[in-house]
């Protein structure tokens, strides 16, 4: 595993703690960030809203998404829409929202493409999936083994642990960002995080790397290792 490891809490109060810190207060350096699905993310997305709501000047942040499933933007299973419930319908409008848009022709490229245009995103916030995954890199997909210039690849779930077709970061466009959130949180991650921490490759999530990668870990998902 690359990156420090930090055991807390409540990674949500965290997550949400470290990005308010660092977002622009008032005409601060501009931010962006890449948003992440799930749960855990959803509960760092409705504490940012809540903590971070008026504090943060939301009209100099640009928003990216780091992964999505190729499902309308509307759909329950996107993340856009998850990122839209839980923050984006909550604060002021930002400077822009990238939606992944699988509805268009080579989606990942077009992707790529604006990202390409764009200054490297400072912050991506990931995950992890009990299988080991982040984002969308799921084991043994194709996405693992992306070229190192690819920076947006479409992909599948190959073992069926995963619905839908997907747009990801792969583990260049990670590292393309300058700093990464990764928040575990729950005795459900125990046996995922401790294949990162011990580097199994077969967990896509222990390649993560990066200029400045921080790991957001509770302690049940940390378990007794937490000693060691
Ligand atoms: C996705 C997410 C995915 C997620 C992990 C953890 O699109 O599903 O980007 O990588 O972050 O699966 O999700 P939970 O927090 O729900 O366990």
């Amino acid at each position: 595993m690359n990156g420090a490891l930090v055991v807390v809490d409540d990674v949500a109060e965290s997550f949400a703690e470290i990005l308010i810190e660092h977002l622009p207060v008032k005409a601060g350096p501009v931010r962006s960030l890449a948003f992440s699905g799930g749960s855990t993310a959803k509960e760092c997305y409705l504490r940012l809203a809540s903590l971070g709501g008026d504090s943060t000047e939301w009209s100099a942040v640009d928003a990216w998404w780091g992964d999505e499933r190729c499902v309308p933007l509307d759909d329950p299973d996107s993340n856009f829409r998850l990122v839209n419930d839980s923050l984006l319908s909550k604060i002021a409008p930002l400077r822009s929202v990238h939606p992944m848009r699988s509805d268009v022709p080579h989606a990942a490229e077009a992707y790529e493409e604006l990202l390409r245009a764009a200054a490297p995103i400072d912050v991506i916030h990931l995950g992890l999936g009990p299988d080991g995954h982040t984002a969308s890199l799921f084991p043994e997909s194709s996405a693992l083994t992306a070229p190192d210039d690819r920076l947006v690849v479409s992909n599948v779930d190959p073992l069926g642990n995963n619905p839908h077709e997907r747009l990801t970061f792969t583990y260049s466009g990670i590292a393309r960002c300058r700093t990464c959130i990764v928040t575990v949180a729950g005795e459900s991650k125990r046996e995922a995080l401790h294949r990162v921490l011990d580097g199994d490759p077969s967990a896509p999530a222990a390649k993560i790397d990066g200029e400045n990668v921080i790991w957001l870990v509770d302690a049940l998902a940390m378990g007794p290792r937490m000693g060691r």
